[in-house]
């Protein structure tokens, strides 16, 4: 998929179909985010995933939105490790992976942390690490063709500030 489309194209989905993943779309989507760039190439993160449905389960009620990690094909935790700032790194590499899954026709959604200590606890954490943002994955409810239309329409169907009041020309 062209990278601009699929930027364009990409929404967050919250319902998926029950089926797993493919393993060689893990595979790519946990590379993708293997390959962020970050400062001083100190790739700060760890991406923990929670496999045992009892994980799963001890993890959901520690998110905003429970039913979504429920219902994930995939689930990713973002962890950083240490006392650095790293939040923008591990913010590349999470667009990174949500983008790469959209290229395999495989939804998404970041997922916020109400309860950081529950969620610690569920992906068994070290205690220097924190979890950032839990993403999920999956195959979508209501498939999406991102080639039904050029990326001009998916963007200015976009449920976002237009471009006049994000950019600020200051020159
Ligand atoms: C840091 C962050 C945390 C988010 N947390 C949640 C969440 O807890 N629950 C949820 O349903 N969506 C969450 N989202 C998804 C946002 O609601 C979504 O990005 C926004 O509504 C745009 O959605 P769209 O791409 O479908 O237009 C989060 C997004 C970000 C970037």
């Amino acid at each position: 998929m062209d990278t601009f489309l699929a930027i364009a194209s990409r929404r967050d989905e919250r319902r998926y179909r029950a089926d797993p993943l493919p393993e060689d779309v893990v595979t790519r989507i946990l590379d993708a985010g293997r390959l962020s760039g970050s400062a001083s190439n100190r790739q700060p993160w760890t991406f923990v995933l929670p496999e045992s449905r009892a994980r799963v389960e001890a993890l959901a009620p520690a998110v905003y939105a429970p039913d979504n990690v429920l219902g994930a094909g995939l689930v990713v935790a973002v962890v950083l490790a240490g006392k650095g700032k790293a939040s923008f790194d591990a913010g590349r590499a999470a667009q990174n992976m949500l983008l790469a899954a959209w290229n395999e026709g495989i939804s998404s959604c970041p997922n916020g942390i109400a309860d950081r200590d529950a969620a610690h606890a569920a992906l068994d954490l070290a205690e220097d690490e924190a979890p950032v943002i839990v993403l999920t994955f999956g195959i979508p409810e209501r498939r999406r063709d991102a080639s039904s239309r050029p990326p001009e329409e998916w963007s200015s169907r976009a449920n976002r500030r237009p471009l006049a009041d994000v950019v600020r020309r200051v020159g």
